[in-house]
């Protein structure tokens, strides 16, 4: 049977910082640059989910866009849109996750994945703006088993 990729993309204005608490000012700066200042930045991000699967011969879709358009609102638009990663995320607070796009990636799959069940979700890609893209894709997860 034939297969196909769908891709949606939405977008989120957001602001965040980047800092490890345990570091001092000057490691932080060190590491994280202009990303450290403490007065937190904004980028109007945008995020691609690619979910995959046989061509439904009833509809000629994958998967029900409406229910994508479900998920992407709820666990990407909602949960990000307007709000200050850091302090209005928990899982990125103080301490936690560090709201980078490789982690923000990684966060939306799992998120995404498990709300759309049994279709595969095969990356996502979370881009700051046009020149840096992050992309978690399917299977690589450090600790995933293999078969
Ligand atoms: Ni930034």
């Amino acid at each position: 049977m034939r297969t196909a990729r769908l891709i949606r993309r939405v977008r989120f204005a957001a602001a965040h910082r980047y800092r490890k608490p345990e570091w001092s000012d000057e490691k932080n700066l060190a590491m994280f640059g202009l990303c450290a200042r403490p007065n937190y930045h904004g980028h109007t991000y945008t995020c691609a989910v690619t979910v995959e699967g046989p061509i439904d011969d009833a509809t000629g879709m994958v998967i029900d866009l409406a229910l994508v358009d479900r998920v992407l609102e709820t666990e990407v638009v909602h949960r990000f849109d307007h709000r200050n990663i850091n302090l209005d995320v928990p899982e990125f607070g103080e301490g936690r996750m560090i709201p980078t796009g490789e982690n923000l990636a990684r966060f939306i799959f799992d998120r995404v994945q498990s709300a759309l069940g049994s279709v595969r979700v095969v990356s996502v890609q979370v881009d700051e703006d046009e020149m840096l893209s992050a992309v978690v894709n399917m299977g690589s997860e450090s600790n995933q088993r293999g078969p």
